[in-house]
């Protein structure tokens, strides 16, 4: 299993990107809870953010893909605005052992 990171090297609404294997993938903190996504946008698949880590809109409520402005849930990557509503993010199977983030 490979270990991303601790859960406590990631703030409270902020995300922060990975490279495992030939994916890049992201985890996002909100409310201290723990989301884990492919970093490819449902519209075209392509990196979603423009700036490292930059993964969410100003309020820190949605998830943002900086090309179009498709907006998605945190909490289950549904996609409520842009030009690829209803096509989610792709959740990534994670675990948390021991303080650290697990891919599955
Ligand atoms: S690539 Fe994400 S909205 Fe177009």
């Amino acid at each position: 299993m490979t270990i991303l990171c601790h859960i406590n090297d990631i703030e409270d609404d902020s995300a922060q990107s990975f490279d495992v294997d030939d994916r890049n993938i992201f985890v996002v903190k909100k409310f201290g809870k723990l989301f884990v996504y492919l970093n490819s946008c449902p519209h075209i698949g392509i990196p979603l953010e423009f700036l490292p880590n930059d993964f969410l809109d100003n309020d820190k409520r949605y998830i943002l893909c900086s090309n179009h402005g498709a907006l998605f849930e945190i909490e289950n990557g549904d996609c409520i605005a842009g030009p690829c509503v209803g096509q989610p993010l792709e959740a990534v199977p994670f675990t948390v052992e021991d303080g650290s983030i697990r891919l599955l």
